[in-house]
């Protein structure tokens, strides 16, 4: 044996302690790992409900319909068939798509529905009551995707739902905490006691029955669309609209079409990653901060540190004024997508940016700002054993929508027209400006921000990812990918860690408590910025899919209910 050889063994024993160790030590900073499936979404109940889809011999087509449809019943303040969403699916051999089920304004919107005589915007017309809903594409939605290829037949995939709105489920503490703080607007709202409302309050482990949605969803297992848009379902959404002053009519119902759209495909150092196109911004403006990344040593920089901070600020001021200037539905608007992620143009758009001194919002560009969505919406990521994948954010924008029960339906409808700049120029309620090329039109899509988002890596499945959180959400996923890209994070510490916000304007960076350390706040301060707190941005619910083909659940569990189930 040669000097070398006899080291061998040495050195092969080294390798497998070292490797043996670093694995149980990433382990450890992991969330749930599993061989051949994964559900992560903001119920445990909806989580549970997907996994069993998958161990039916389900793919995660199916899986993600029975979600979405658990979601609906158990997670009510954001999960729907009263609202819309986009989805982004990849299949086993890497065949990438995206499914647009964005709500539309009804056939009888009007540009200044929302203005009185004298051209003012009215308080919460958009947000409150039957006038403040588009016409829900949800279920549209989950019929496109599964017969694009679900492999369970329709009914058994809903039949989780059902059984779940029937038989009811148990409240959990944040759940019961805010049910509790809608209760009156529910009785103002709607004029009368709703399944949601409770004299005294909820507690946790109460227990909620909807036995008309439970009736809906059968009608939606037996018919499908029509179970929905038309007969029984549809009678009683136009009879709620018209009680109430709404525009839905049976024509909006009918004529309400899901889209599948091309996606948003941007190359990141070893990684492609697809998004949702327009009428989302979320795809684009991730794409252009990428892009605009790619000219840094991130990976160099201390996570969450001043420098880091103050380069992904100033990205995302400039990324997030050209949302509000060019980004709308695309099937009304000209609408430049490929060119905003573009490397010429995104060189030429950041080649200003300061490393030393920030700039302020206001001479990036003139006018016309956002928009601001409100931080409702959910979230859910399915990998099936096959390595398909589908990444789902859905919402009816605010908590419970416009608040509006369709009676005898038993579902909320959206406050979704709220995402429409009522009147260009002017701010909306939340002191912000909306513009032109998201006003109004019938039958139009609303400007979403929602980020449903798969990644691949050298050609593999790598990630699963997205968030809630109105125009918080493009951050927070792109937060949560650099996490792991640049950062080496697991998928749980990707999304365990802290987050900040920028948004061009106001003219602040927004973070969650205890984000940066005195010393470096106030030296982001000493630059220039102002820095304001906030409880919580985004609930990121993800899946990574490691090098040996495990799948590691990453449930953003401390910032709501949020769970991974795999097996
Ligand atoms: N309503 C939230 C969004 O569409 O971004």
């Amino acid at each position: 044996m040669t000097q070398i050889g006899r080291f061998v063994p040495i050195l092969l024993m080294f390798f497998w302690v070292f490797g043996c160790q670093s694995s149980k030590l990433l382990t450890e900073k992991a969330g749930p790992l599993a061989q051949y499936g994964m559900v992560v979404s903001a119920s445990p109940l909806a989580s549970e409900i997907g996994k069993n889809i998958l161990q039916q011999g389900g793919n995660a087509i199916d899986a993600a319909v029975a979600v979405q449809f658990a979601l609906a019943v158990a997670y009510p303040r954001a999960g729907n068939i009263g609202g819309g969403g986009f989805a982004v699916i990849r299949d086993s051999t890497g065949k990438v798509s995206t499914l647009d089920f964005r709500e539309r304004a009804s056939r009888k919107a009007k540009p200044d529905m929302y203005l009185d005589k004298d051209g003012n915007i009215i308080p919460r017309l958009s947000l409150e009551g039957h006038l403040a809903s588009g016409v829900p594409g949800s279920v549209a939605g989950m019929v496109a995707l599964h017969e694009s290829g679900g492999l369970l037949p329709w009914a058994q995939v809903l039949q989780p739902a059902i059984d779940l709105a029937r038989e009811g489920f148990q409240l959990t503490t944040i759940q019961a905490g805010i049910f509790n703080r809608f209760q009156d607007i529910f009785m103002e709202v709607n004029g009368h006691e709703i399944p949601f409302y409770k004299k005294g309050g909820w507690k946790a482990s109460d227990r909620i029955q909807l036995p008309d949605l439970a009736n809906t969803l059968e009608r939606i297992s037996y018919d499908k669309n029509k179970g929905f848009y038309a007969g029984r379902t549809a009678e009683l959404l136009v009879r709620e609209m018209e009680s109430g002053g709404g525009l839905i009519d049976y024509l909006d119902l009918e004529n309400y079409r899901a889209e599948w759209r091309q996606p948003i495909k941007m190359e990141y150092d070893k990684y492609t990653i697809y998004s949702m196109p327009p009428p989302s911004s979320g795809g684009v403006v991730l794409a252009q901060i990428l892009e605009a990344l790619k000219e840094y040593p991130l990976s160099q920089y201390k996570h969450n540190s001043p420098d880091y901070v103050h380069l992904l600020t100033e990205i995302e001021k400039r990324a997030y004024a050209d949302r509000a200037t060019y980004l709308g539905d695309p099937d009304f608007e000209e609408v430049p997508t490929d060119m905003l992620y573009s490397k010429a143009y995104v060189q030429e758009r950041m080649k200003d940016i300061n490393l030393t001194h920030p700039s302020p919002s206001t001479s990036i560009k003139e006018g016309m700002v956002d928009v601001i969505e409100s931080v409702e919406t959910t979230h859910f990521s399915v990998v099936d054993r096959w390595n398909n994948a589908v990444a789902i954010t859905t919402t009816i924008n605010s908590y419970f929508g416009s608040k509006t029960w369709v009676d005898g339906a038993g579902f909320f409808l959206n406050n979704e027209m709220d995402d429409f700049s009522a009147k260009p120029g002017i701010p909306n309620q939340f002191g912000l400006i909306g513009n032109e090329i998201n006003g109004i039109e019938p039958q139009k899509r609303m400007l979403s921000s929602m980020t449903p988002t798969i990644i691949e890596h050298k050609g593999k499945l790598y990630m699963v990812v997205g968030s809630p959180g109105g125009s918080t959400i493009i951050t927070s996923v792109l937060q949560t990918i650099l996490n792991c890209v640049e950062f080496d994070m697991t998928m749980q510490q990707a999304v365990d860690a802290k987050r900040f916000h920028h948004q061009w304007l106001p003219d602040v960076i927004i973070c969650e408590d205890d984000t940066f350390s005195e010393e470096d706040k106030n030296e982001l301060i000493r630059r220039g910025f102002t820095i304001q707190e906030r409880g919580q941005i985004g609930m990121v619910d993800a899946i990574l899919i490691w090098p040996n083909n495990q799948l590691e659940g990453g449930a953003d569990r401390h910032r709501g209910d949020s769970t991974a189930e795999g097996y």
